[in-house]
């Protein structure tokens, strides 16, 4: 069913989901207004298709990174050997991580400017006029606000997943992404790790038939870090699991799930449906380690999420998509990765990675090994060496890093638009709905405007600069 934006949040009730969380994060900017696209027959008219739109060909890319924690501290060593890439500028609120920032580009050609102290220090980077790219590495509240931002001044906008932390940043991400013609892209590096990449090119090649079914999931134990006094920022990821519900982080198991059924670029997420276990761990780590410790206090006595987070999402070309959520549960990590087809399967774990195309079971090793050299696309077999040995993920990250200043240096379409990004980003979202109403099932609103049934599919063909 097609819904306009603001029925489609009128319906849902979740026009204002996350703005909660979002204010416990002390200083968070509050989310400008939504503006209401114009709709023809019911649908959200466009104002312009940003998938497959490639933006003037950039000789260098000039970046200015935002969050200099765990995760911006460890994306400036594969920044800096990228070629062409110019570190212009950093900014974290904390003067000591941009010092270690700082130390990590030490004897590179890489100085940047450096912004701290204040909450809002991120704008003055982002206003510089020397930066294409912002690459923003804050927690959840800051990522659409910053994109949007970073937009409308005239750069493209590289965030740390998820898009948003609620439906009406998600619209507002598409609108100003189309208004200002300047990429969105959400950082899913899953998406580019070496299985999942072996898979996309099997499912585009054919050799797992018509694709019918796929597993994905985000299964990491978080207790300690998110329970850590000094890991995140400001306990921003534990507050984040006290104040909201659902699928928090659907996008590493979803994304390259999505882009093997071609969502948004020939079939679309139609609706899905949640259920959620009870929490049976944070309340209770909460309140025992509150007993003891003060700093706890305001975290005990207080319902948290539960624990694990089972949702099933229907396409409209009728393929189905299973996503889990459980960062509390003391079980290896995970991320399922599980691709069914008519003529094969392959799953990713437990490791190692198998493929099967029949019922008699999983193809030897030896057979498996084969065809993954066969699928492997040539992006990888040129800098994959590269990426395991840079790093990051297994080199996931360095791939991802690489592919996109790639693609902006050779005048390039992107591989991941912002409609891909809020797309997945709002299968969480509206597993929250879902849970809330006994798992009733919730549309998946159509970010693309329709132009989902022209787009092309991801290609992950290497095209090197002229
Ligand atoms: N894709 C992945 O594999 C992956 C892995 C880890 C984390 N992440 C994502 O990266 C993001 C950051 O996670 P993290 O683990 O680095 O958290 P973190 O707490 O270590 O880092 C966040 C940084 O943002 C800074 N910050 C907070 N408010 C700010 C503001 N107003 N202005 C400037 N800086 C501000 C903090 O000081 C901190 O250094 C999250 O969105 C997380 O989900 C992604």
């Amino acid at each position: 069913m097609n819904s306009t934006r603001r029925e489609f949040l009128a319906k849902t009730g979740l026009a204002g989901g996350g703005l909660m969380a979002a204010s416990l994060l002390r200083g968070a900017p509050a989310p400008a207004a939504a503006a209401t696209p114009p709709t023809s027959g019911g649908v959200r008219r466009q104002h312009f298709n940003m998938c497959g739109y490639a933006a003037p060909r950039l000789e260098r890319v000039r970046v200015g990174v935002v969050g200099i924690g765990n995760r911006g501290g460890g994306a400036l060593p594969r920044l800096k050997v990228i070629e062409g890439v110019e570190i212009k500028a950093i900014c974290d609120l904390r003067p000591e991580r941009v010092a270690e920032g700082l130390k990590r580009l030490a004897g590179t050609a890489h100085t940047p400017a450096t912004y701290s102290g204040k909450e809002d220090a991120w704008k003055e980077l982002c206003a510089r006029d020397d930066l294409d790219v912002i690459y923003n590495c804050t927690p959840w509240p800051l990522h659409a606000p910053i994109s949007i931002f970073a937009m409308e001044h005239g750069k493209h906008a590289f965030s740390e997943i998820p898009a948003a932390v609620n439906l009406d940043e998600c619209w507002q991400l598409v609108e100003t992404s189309e208004r200002t013609r300047k990429h969105y892209m959400m950082l899913e590096n899953c998406c580019y790790d070496f299985f999942e990449l072996v898979t996309l090119n099997m499912a585009q090649q054919g050799f797992l038939g018509e694709i019918v079914h796929g597993e994905g999931a985000y299964l990491h134990n978080l207790m300690e870090l998110n329970f850590g006094k000094s890991y995140y920022q400001g306990m921003w990821r534990l507050k984040q699991n006290a104040t909201r519900n659902g699928n928090l982080y659907p996008m590493h198991g979803l994304g390259p799930i999505a882009q093997i059924m071609n969502v948004n670029r020939g079939d679309r997420l139609d609706y899905l449906v949640s259920v959620q276990s009870n929490d049976f761990q944070m309340g209770p780590k909460a309140d025992e380690l509150a007993a003891t410790d003060p700093f706890f206090t305001p975290f005990a006595g207080r319902k948290y999420r539960g624990n694990m987070s089972t949702t099933t999402v229907r396409t409209v070309n009728g393929r189905t998509i299973m996503v889990q959520h459980d960062v509390t549960s003391p079980r290896p990590y995970s991320r399922i990765h599980t691709v069914v087809g008519t003529k094969g399967c392959a799953q990713k774990w437990p490791e190692p990675a198998r493929i099967a195309t029949g019922h008699q079971g999983w193809l030897p090793e030896a057979e498996v090994k084969k065809l993954q050299e066969k699928f492997t696309f040539d992006l990888v077999k040129q800098i994959g060496a590269t990426a395991r040995k840079v790093g990051g993920h297994g080199g996931m990250d360095f791939i991802m890093d690489w592919r996109w200043v790639n693609l902006l240096r050779n005048g390039l379409p992107l591989d991941m638009e912002v409609y891909d990004a809020v797309a997945w980003t709002s299968v969480g979202l509206l597993s929250e709905k879902s849970v809330a109403n006994r798992s009733g099932s919730v549309d998946v609103p159509d970010f693309t405007g329709g132009s989902w049934k022209k787009n092309k599919p991801v290609d992950l063909a290497l095209k090197q600069r002229a």
